[in-house]
């Protein structure tokens, strides 16, 4: 059976700043998706990371369905509409469009969506971050499906050392959707060369050569550049099918170990290290650290088991030590340096005034 997943993801509201919703706002768009999505949804999750609530819902619809699309922006607006009542921070923050255009996609939430064949066991990963951006997902994406050191199946499996193909966005370019397709092991330097920069470049999905199916399936959206301003940080979703043609579930987990560095933080405008946390977690430490949480499923028919969470296993206590060690060093030197994103990147346009006003201080000599 041919089914399809959709992640849709939203800042709508939440508690004390932008730490995560409340319970109430949580209940109606719970509520909303259970009741409104009967007919049209096979089934369908809902919870949040940091400030940001997502709705998985499998459905046949396909990508890009307006019903499926508006289910989930409806919604979000119900979720406005009580974070509005109990006078949350940022209530419908992310809905940038005053109506439903028919695709929910470059009006400000997130969406990773994926169609495919099921297979007998149909296992997947569903990670969400907040405090971040897309490119949070390039790094692990390129060890997990092209770096033996944490892909064993590399060497081991006869499907996977087939290797992958990626497509890359430059969302630096806001005319269209413009892409690369790259092939791994023969691309792998083209592909690091690109994956750097973790700001413009972006893996919108991976195909494993094997067998053609797709693997993985990423939002891609800047919000900036929807809306020309600051309005909060992307806080990326992203979908990955395991097992089979497909790396282990371990070997996609096992480079958040790293804790790399990644642009966020405290006011969308520093670095800080991606910490895996428990699922439903708030931000905290200057509005962070960056984080990603991760839920794993199988789905058979379209029915979600239920989740298994990923981060939430002792090893991770480790891991959570050492990014926040990470995170006190780097916020160490506050301003200077690569503490802070580029001047291009700094998502508060007060700078700009800050910088007009001093050019008229400078003096030659
Ligand atoms: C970062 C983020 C927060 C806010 C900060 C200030 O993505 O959401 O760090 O930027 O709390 O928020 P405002 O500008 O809404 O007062
Ligand atoms: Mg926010
Ligand atoms: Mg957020």
């Amino acid at each position: 059976m041919k089914v399809t997943l959709s992640v849709i993801k939203a800042d709508i509201g939440s508690l004390a700043g932008h730490i995560k919703p409340s319970a109430k706002l949580m209940e109606t768009v719970k509520e909303y998706v259970a009741k409104e999505g009967k007919e049209l949804l096979i089934d369908h999750y809902v919870g949040f990371t940091g400030d940001d609530i997502f709705i998985l819902s499998s459905h046949v619809q396909g990508v890009s369905n307006s019903k499926v699309h508006e289910l989930a922006w409806n919604a979000f607006l119900a979720g406005t509409e009580t974070a509005k009542k109990q006078g949350l921070y940022g209530a419908g923050q992310d809905l940038l469009s005053d109506s439903f255009s028919g695709n929910i996609k470059g009006m400000g939430p997130a969406v990773a969506e994926m169609e495919f064949e099921e297979r007998a066991n149909e296992p997947f990963l569903l990670f969400t971050a907040d405090k971040t951006d897309p490119g949070a997902y390039n790094l692990p994406l390129y060890l997990s499906f092209s770096d033996p050191m944490h892909n064993p199946g590399l060497i081991l499996s006869p499907k996977i050392n087939q290797g992958f193909t990626f497509t890359v966005m430059d969302v630096s370019y806001t005319e269209a959707d413009r892409v690369i397709d790259l092939n791994t092991p023969e691309d792998l330097y083209n592909l690091a060369a690109l994956l750097r920069d973790n700001e413009r470049f972006v893996v919108e999905k991976i195909v494993a050569r094997s067998s053609g199916e797709q693997a993985t399936a990423a939002s891609t959206t800047r919000l900036h550049h929807i809306a020309g301003k600051y309005v909060g940080k992307d806080d990326p979703v992203l979908l990955v099918r395991t097992q089979g043609s497909f790396p282990a579930a371990g070997e996609i987990l096992s480079p958040y170990s790293i804790g790399h560095y990644v642009a966020g933080f405290m006011r969308g405008s520093h670095n800080g290290p991606f910490m895996p946390v428990t699922q439903n977690e708030a931000t905290s430490f200057f509005d962070g650290p960056p984080m990603v949480s991760c839920l794993g499923f199988c789905v058979q028919e379209g029915r979600l088991t239920e989740p298994v969470d990923c981060f939430a296993q002792p090893f991770w206590n480790y891991v959570r030590e050492k990014v926040s060690r990470k995170a006190v060093e780097l916020r160490e030197q506050g301003f200077s340096g690569p503490a802070m994103l580029p001047y291009s990147e700094l998502e508060y346009g007060g700078i700009v005034t800050i910088m007009e006003q001093l050019e008229e201080r400078f003096k030659e000599r």
